[in-house]
């Protein structure tokens, strides 16, 4: 836990504007006030607006809601900027690494040498896992997918790790947190390991964060296994584009379920559950299954086709976004480090990579996407990364998870420390059946 930097609360500034609306039951006028922040559009603080108008906004997919206020992510996807707490992620991916970062995301400045070697050991020295979840994995089937595992295994961590919980004290806020980030690694390597029938590896704490989840993962007791140095940096930056992303949904999924106050461990799993759908995080997983699906470039015709008609249901995963509405800064990075990885691993030629390419230089050219500001997204090169790392597709999303821990705990501290935060409860609009009568069975058709 770092007392210097305490989470610093989302303040908005009023604009001294309003929006007027009139109050539909007395005809007066009513006036919402203008807030802004220090990037991105202005909002209509309409925290009144039932009470004093008797409407409700309908928005759903809160394509134009702001949730809260927050500190943390900046996202322009019209120009395609990404900034955590103000530093660009082209900046950050190039000349810093992901406990780095995951320290800048969480307390909101970038740690000093010392800050940075504390951090780490805080982290690094909760890294293992008690004994008894051990057991815990035993109950899973051995062709489980590691996202049920990890849904299932994280959930459970508050059976364990119940001395820490209270979650209106910022120093057990900060152990949860910091077991959060440490264990996730350990918990995802295993998830693997247990579904290849593997003994289980033991973290070693004088490896780095992304080299010690290499090793978890792909060592086994029979043999010393050495980390490929250029591997281990290139998963850190994938770990660093993949930490954190405003109020996503699985961002948004952890922050309402925090507002009940549930313990942080529970609200984690609820981010996991979310991230795991192919239309979020699992996109990395289906881009992959698609890609071997398309196979080779003649094919990719018939996919475009089907991504644009109405009636099929198939859309081009690792394309399109609900923000960006030009090129995925982070797409640019993976794919250039989706080469750097091929090359490093001698892989010449990947068909997969051929396909996405073309696919990519197609995509971009058909109007369809071109009008719809469709362009890939962080998932569509990363699960080619992964690939040749030797993950099966099923851990794709796992890695991801691993990564957005950080933006996700982030968050909880946030919410949990903002005082105008209270739990979510949004309302609808209702279109079902008007009072009615109930009908017996014997009279009913
Ligand atoms: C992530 O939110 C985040 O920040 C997420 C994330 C993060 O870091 O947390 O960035 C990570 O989840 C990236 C997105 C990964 N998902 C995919 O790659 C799945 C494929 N993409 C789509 O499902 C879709 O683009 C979404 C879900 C990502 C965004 O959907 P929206 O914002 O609700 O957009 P939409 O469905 O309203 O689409 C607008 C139009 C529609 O056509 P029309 O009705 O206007 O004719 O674009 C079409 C859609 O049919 N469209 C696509 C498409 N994505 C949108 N058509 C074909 N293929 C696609 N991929």
């Amino acid at each position: 836990m770092d007392a210097k930097h305490a989470t610093a609360i989302p303040t908005p500034n009023s604009t001294g504007e309003v929006v007027t609306l009139v109050d539909k039951r007395t005809g007066n006028e009513v006036q919402l006030p203008v807030l802004s922040g220090t990037s991105g559009p202005d909002v209509i603080d309409i925290r009144k607006l039932y009470a004093e108008t008797g409407y409700f906004t309908f928005d759903p997919g809160y394509t134009s809601t702001g949730s809260c206020a927050s500190n943390i992510t900046y996202i322009d996807g019209d120009v395609g900027i990404l900034r955590y707490r103000g530093y660009a992620i082209d900046e950050l991916a190039e000349k810093s690494d992901f406990l780095e970062i995951a320290y800048l995301i969480l307390y909101g400045e970038l740690p000093s040498a010392a800050e940075k070697e504390k951090f780490e050991q805080d982290i690094m020295q909760h890294t293992m896992l008690n004994q008894q979840i051990i057991t815990f994995y035993n109950g899973f089937r051995r062709d489980a997918h590691p996202m049920a595992v990890m849904c299932g295994v994280v959930g459970a961590l508050s059976a364990f790790y119940h001395d820490h919980l209270d979650i209106f004290d910022e120093t057990d806020r900060m152990i949860a947190s910091d077991r959060l980030i440490a264990k996730m690694p350990t918990i995802a390597a295993y998830a693997y390991k247990y579904t290849v029938g593997q003994p289980f590896m033991y973290p070693k704490n004088g490896l780095g964060y992304a080299e010690n989840f290499l090793h978890m993962t792909f060592a086994t007791p029979c043999e010393d296994y050495k980390v490929n140095p250029v591997l281990a940096r290139a998963l850190d930056r994938l770990f660093i584009l993949h930490a954190d992303h405003e109020q996503n949904a699985s961002t948004s999924t952890v922050r309402i379920a925090g507002s009940s106050h549930a313990n942080p461990f529970a609200c984690i799993a609820a981010g996991i559950a979310s991230l795991w759908g192919p239309a979020h995080g699992g996109a990395n997983e289906a881009v992959l299954n698609m890609l071997t699906e398309i196979g080779t470039k003649d094919r990719i015709p018939e996919f475009i086709k089907r991504a644009r008609d109405k009636d099929d249901p198939f859309r081009l995963f690792g394309f399109g976004h609900r923000v960006y509405k030009n090129y995925d800064p982070r797409a640019k990075i993976v794919q250039e480090s989706c080469h750097e990885v091929l090359n490093e691993l001698g892989i010449k030629d990947e068909p997969l990579l051929e396909v996405a390419m073309e696919l990519e230089r197609i995509a971009l050219e058909d109007e369809y996407f071109v009008e719809r500001k469709l362009y890939p997204n962080v998932d569509f090169y990363s699960g080619i990364i992964y690939k040749a790392m030797g993950f099966p597709t099923s851990m794709f999303t796992a890695l991801f998870a691993i990564a957005r821990t950080v933006g996700w705990i982030a968050h909880w501290n946030e919410m949990i420390a903002d005082p105008v935060q209270k739990i979510g409860r949004p309302r609808q609009l209702f279109t079902g059946a008007a009072d009615r009568p109930f009908v017996p069975i014997e009279k009913r058709g």
